[in-house]
Formats: C-alpha cells, sequence, structure tokens
C-alpha cells in the first residue's frame, strides 16, 4: 500500500467551526439553505467534525443543526485517496448547564457521529466576572456536567473557556475532572488570542504531561487572531502533540478571527519534512469552500491573505514575472491547482444547452433540482448575452446570487439612474413587494448614483440603517465582467433574538450581495438582500417579544 494512504499515517484532525465561531463575526448570519451548502461543501472538503452550530442559542440554530445531522451527518463520502469514507462527526456547541447539553444532544442526535461540545470559562476574570463562581464551583460543575453530556453521548469535548489566560495547574485539574468524567477529547481555547507560539506550544505539551488521563484523550488547539497569531499558535500545538485542530474557512470569526483552515492545511502540505503529519483534507476543494463561505458570509477575502487572497498566486513585479517564466518554483511554493485554482477558463457560451450546463455544473460539485436548474440556466443566458466568456468563477457567482438567497420581502424589479460631471446623481427605483405581488416606485438623490439609488430603496422600505461597508470586485477580468458587490448594514435598533453566548449581542450588522454586468444594479440586489435580512430578523424579534419569550 502507498505509504500516503496507509492507515498508519499520523492525522491531525481537521475540526471546522465555521457554522459556529465563523458565523459570530458582525454580520455573518447565514440562512439555513446556506449552512446546508456549506456543511456538504466541508464534507466534501475533508473535514473531520463540523462545529454545525449553537443549538441552545436560538430554535432556528438548534433547527439548522438538526438538519444538517440528518442529512450531512449520515451521507457516505469519498476521501482524497478515492475511498469510501464515513460522514463527518457532527457536534453542537453548549454551556456547561443541562439545558443547553439537552439541546445541544436533540440537535446532533441524528448523525452517524454525533458529538457534544461543552464549555465553562476557567480563567480568573472569567471565573469572578462573568461567571461569579469559584474554581471549586467551576470544578464541580465540569464534573457534573461531562458527566451528564456523556450519559448521553460517546464522543464528549470539553473546552475551558480562556484557557490561554488560566492558572496551568488549575488547568490540569479541571481537564483531570473532564477525562475522568468521560470527555474524550480535551480542547484548549486561547479565546482571547493572547499567547504567543512558544507559550502555547508549552502549554499543550505541559497538559500533555501533567493531566492525568491526559495519554487518552486526543488534545485540541483553538486559537484565535488578536495578536495575528492563530495559525503559528495552532502549528506549535501540533508539534507539541496536539491532533485536532479547531478552524474555520477564510479565517472568519469573533473579532480578528480564527485560525484558517487553509493556512493549517497548506503549512502541513507543504512543510511536510517539518511536522510530518498529515490530514484527511482535499486540498482542491479549498478554493471553492473558500468562495462559497466569503459569498455567503459576505465576508471578502482581504487580496492578500495568505493561500486564498486574490493576489495570492498573482506575480506583479517584472523581475518575479522573468522568474516564474524561467522555473516556476522561482517564487512559488505552492500550485495554485492544489488548492482547485485553475486559470478561469471559458466554458460556455452563448449557444451552449442545457445539457452541457447541467455536466459543467455537476463537475463543479453542483447538484441542482429541475427548477433550480432552469432558474439558473435562465440567468446564465442572460449573462451570456452581455459577457462573451462565461467562466466557472461566474457560474459559482451566479448560483450563490440565485439559489441560496434569504427569504425575500423586497425585489428589485427595475432601477434607473441619471449621473455625471454636471448633473445631481438621481435614481428611480421600482421594488415589487413579493408577498403581494405589488409595485412601488420613487426616486432618489445622493452624492453618486449608487448613493441616489440607496436613497431611492430607503424611500420605499423605511427601514432606519447605516452603510458601513461597500465593497466592489470584479468576478474575471475584462472590459465585460461581472461586478461583485458586498454591503455591510447596520441597524438602528437591535434586533435578533440570538443574544451570542460570547458577546451577549443581539445581531445589528447584516451583509448583502449582488452580482450583475452592470455595478449601478449588483449594489441595488446587494443592498436589498441586506435590508431583506434585516427586515426578516427585526420580524422575528418583534414575534419572540409578542409571545412574552
Ligand atoms: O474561543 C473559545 O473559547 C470558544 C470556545 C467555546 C471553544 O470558541
Ligand atoms: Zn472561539
Amino acid at each position: 500500500m502507498d505509504p500516503a494512504v496507509s492507515d498508519d499515517r499520523d492525522v491531525v484532525l481537521i475540526f471546522d467551526t465555521t457554522l459556529r465561531d465563523g458565523e459570530q463575526s458582525p454580520g455573518a448570519t447565514l440562512n439555513i439553505q446556506e449552512k446546508l451548502e456549506i456543511a456538504r461543501q466541508l464534507a466534501r472538503l475533508g473535514v473531520d467534525i463540523i462545529e454545525a452550530g449553537f443549538p441552545a442559542a436560538s430554535p432556528g440554530d438548534l433547527d439548522a443543526v438538526r438538519q444538517i445531522a440528518e442529512s450531512v451527518g449520515r451521507e457516505p463520502r469519498i476521501d482524497k485517496f478515492g475511498r469510501a469514507a464515513p460522514p463527518p462527526v457532527i457536534t453542537g456547541l453548549a454551556r456547561a448547564s443541562q439545558n443547553d447539553i439537552d439541546a445541544a444532544w436533540e440537535a446532533v442526535k441524528a448523525a452517524d457521529r454525533p458529538r457534544i461540545h461543552t464549555f465553562l470559562a476557567t480563567s480568573p476574570i472569567h471565573m469572578e466576572h462573568k461567571l461569579k463562581m469559584s474554581p471549586e464551583q467551576v470544578v464541580e460543575r465540569v464534573r457534573e456536567m461531562v458527566g451528564y453530556a456523556r450519559s448521553l453521548c460517546p464522543d464528549i469535548e470539553f473546552s475551558p473557556e480562556d484557557a490561554g489566560r488560566s492558572d496551568p495547574r488549575f488547568l490540569y485539574q479541571v481537564r483531570a475532572v473532564a477525562i475522568e468524567a468521560g470527555a474524550t477529547t480535551l480542547n484548549i481555547p486561547d479565546t482571547v488570542g493572547y499567547t504567543v507560539p512558544v507559550e502555547y506550544g508549552q502549554l499543550i505539551r505541559d497538559i500533555r504531561e501533567n493531566t492525568p488521563g491526559a495519554k487518552n484523550v486526543v488534545i485540541s488547539c483553538h486559537c484565535h487572531n488578536d495578536l495575528g497569531l492563530a495559525t503559528a499558535n495552532t502549528l506549535a500545538g501540533i508539534e507539541n502533540g496536539a491532533r485536532q485542530v479547531e478552524v474555520t474557512i477564510n479565517g472568519i470569526g469573533e473579532r480578528a478571527g480564527n485560525t484558517s483552515l487553509e493556512e493549517i492545511t497548506m503549512a502541513l502540505y507543504t512543510r511536510h519534512q517539518v511536522y510530518e503529519v498529515d490530514t484527511n483534507i482535499t486540498t482542491q476543494e479549498i478554493h471553492r469552500s473558500s468562495d462559497m463561505v466569503s459569498r455567503y458570509t459576505g465576508m471578502v477575502v482581504q487580496p492578500n491573505k495568505a493561500i486564498v487572497g486574490a493576489n495570492a498566486f498573482a506575480h506583479e513585479a517584472g523581475i518575479h514575472q522573468d522568474g516564474m517564466l524561467k522555473h516556476k518554483r522561482t517564487y512559488e511554493i505552492m500550485d495554485a491547482g492544489t488548492i482547485g485554482l485553475s486559470q478561469s477558463k471559458l466554458v460556455l457560451g452563448k449557444h451552449s444547452g442545457r445539457h452541457a450546463f447541467r455536466v459543467q455544473l455537476e463537475q463543479m460539485g453542483y447538484r441542482l433540482d429541475e427548477k433550480d436548474l432552469t432558474e439558473v440556466f435562465r440567468r446564465f443566458k442572460d449573462l451570456a448575452d452581455k459577457k462573451k466568456m462565461v467562466t466557472d468563477s461566474d457560474l459559482q457567482a451566479l448560483i450563490g446570487d440565485e439559489l441560496y438567497q434569504p427569504p425575500e420581502v423586497w425585489q428589485v424589479e427595475d432601477v434607473q439612474v441619471n449621473c455625471g460631471t454636471t448633473v445631481i446623481p438621481t435614481a428611480v427605483v421600482r421594488l415589487r413587494n413579493v408577498a403581494t405581488g405589488e409595485l412601488f416606485t420613487d426616486a432618489g438623490f445622493g452624492t453618486g448614483p449608487v448613493d441616489a439609488v440607496y436613497q431611492g430603496i430607503n424611500r420605499l422600505v423605511g427601514v432606519p440603517n447605516k452603510l458601513v461597508e461597500f465593497v466592489i470586485q470584479a468576478i474575471d477580468q475584462g472590459m465585460d465582467a461581472v461586478g461583485d458587490v458586498t454591503i455591510r448594514i447596520e441597524s438602528e435598533e437591535l434586533v435578533g433574538t440570538v443574544e451570542r453566548a460570547q458577546g451577549g449581542r443581539g445581531q445589528r450588522i447584516f451583509s448583502g450581495r449582488g452580482i450583475d454586468t452592470d455595478i449601478v444594479v449588483a449594489s441595488a440586489k446587494a443592498y436589498m438582500q441586506a435590508l431583506n435580512k434585516l427586515l426578516a430578523a427585526k420580524e422575528e424579534r418583534e414575534s419572540v417579544v409578542a409571545l412574552g419569550v
């Protein structure tokens, strides 16, 4: 057997928390369709464990985790060697309380391989000010709740929150109790991204050496990026014996984010001679996963982001281009193809038929039902009329834009603008109320054409908000490139039912994304999508308040 395929490989398990810690990034809220699609893609990517959400946070979160457990958590898959492999482990986060643990179990129990992930803070500052518990009470709660979780599920992960700022001797004690009570994975969260690599690596080593029973459990790293050290800390953890890493796609997460999946995977792959460990990740799926998560969360990837940024494989300087032409390896340590990034190519044109279109989508990993296929095919034909070369990136953007829209209250029906050097930019906007089908028209003026459109929309929708981010990108090169607009808006009132466990705040920032060959239309669609999310959250909050929950 090829030693690379052998089961004697020393494997670091990849625990993906894009749908839980990642979704806690301001404005990254995902709807159920988007969560399911991302979970499917994570399974294809080869992640070992999917943390699908925080079931006790809201009935919607519980339902999303349950649907992922019932679908992705039961579908066998093909691993990176082409062998049949079991579905990923599906886990849900729970505070160390019976209520949360019950909700997590309810959500994950349908999966073939369920896990409950429970946590309790162990740092002096968290115990004293947040939990208002003594260290002795914390130890007792861990014993009780890990034991309770274990009575429900055979696979239990325990996290001492803020381990990075906890007293190591207290950590040994808490962890020994967690193991005794039945934990099978022990995670070491650097919750506030405070540690540096030499410290975090040593912490992992000390825990392995000093915690009774630690040899029988998997030690896991969970790092935040507040000092830009999440990847370095996680690699230090692996060097010191951790065999599970908690990561997110594109490194999204609270504040400066979490360790990024693609950085860890490609560091272990490219520098195998240093770490001598393997992962189960199919690296060719990295780029597609990054693109999907960025599209659905509205979190744009910075161009110079390692591995998945738009410039990660681009060479601008003449001296670099010259070297690259002479020998590819002069300035490139990885092949773009390894992460699934091929040169965007002409895949279809306006004469392509439905069959060729379906085959192309299947090769890209999309299986659409007849209704969705018809809709996307119609959009493709419209696009092919405006743009000669429709590339795989265009198709991917179009699918995201067409199929995974949040529930719509309003739809953009028509936009007309008048702008130039000597006129005040004005816009006429026509919106459709989706529930009634009625059309409403109004006009606005502003500092530019996009602002004028937004003012017109505001007059019709009437929801106070502030635009906090506006990013416009071209999906491919060329004068006829498709415009891709991402925006974030902040609601002027608190909306949403989810009091996030970490920050204790409701959701206030909403993202929207729109694509079109006309950038003003793309901007209008993006704004409409963000406003629809805001309206849905407002309605959810109002119904919860009315029920007195
Ligand atoms: O950062 C953190 O401490 C967490 C835990 C809940 C694992 O996300
Ligand atoms: Zn975290």
